[in-house]
């Protein structure tokens, strides 16, 4: 079954059954390998992408559902690595592993489209489906924190993350 889907900007056709995970399509049809698989049932947040803006589990979500859709990738975030989430995560230097944080800044975006300047309680409800086993939850929200003034201090309008 042909589906039409654009992701990162770019339309691709996929022929696949309309009940594959997106994440498949993503890492093995498209080569985006950006996006991790952890557990497959929705539980950890490493697969997470936006679709039409919000922040879905890549590994739930069946490719028809995607159909006509526009998906975000953590390499669409971004032409070059600029989002303020990314400065952030690299001056904070976020990751240990590293396994996790895709799903984490996709989430951290979506978020701040929401919330420009987020509380902590904020972060933590938003970000409470991303585990992350190396345990980073801290400097995640630091770093949330600081991309979020980033992005105040330049005046950027809501919706401009
Ligand atoms: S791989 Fe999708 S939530 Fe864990
Ligand atoms: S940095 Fe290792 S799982 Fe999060």
């Amino acid at each position: 079954m042909a589906i039409n889907l654009t992701v990162n900007g770019r339309s691709s056709t996929v022929d696949a059954p309309g009940d594959t995970p997106l994440l498949w399509v993503i890492r093995d049809v498209l080569n985006l390998h950006g996006t991790k698989y952890g557990c497959g049932i929705g539980q950890c947040g490493a697969c997470t992408v936006h679709l039409n803006g919000q922040p879905v589990r890549s590994c739930l979500t069946p490719l028809s559902k995607a159909a006509s859709a526009h998906i975000t990738t953590i390499e669409g975030l971004s032409p070059n690595g600029s989002h303020p989430l990314q400065i952030a995560w690299r001056d904070i230097d976020v990751p240990q592993c590293g396994y996790c944080q895709a799903g984490q800044i996709m989430s951290a975006a979506a978020l701040l489209v929401e919330h420009p300047r987020p509380t902590d309680q904020e972060i933590d409800t938003a970000m409470n489906g991303n585990l992350c086993r190396c345990g980073t939850y801290l400097r995640i929200r630091e770093a949330i924190h600081k991309a979020a003034a980033m992005h105040a201090s330049n005046g950027s309008e809501k919706g401009g993350l």
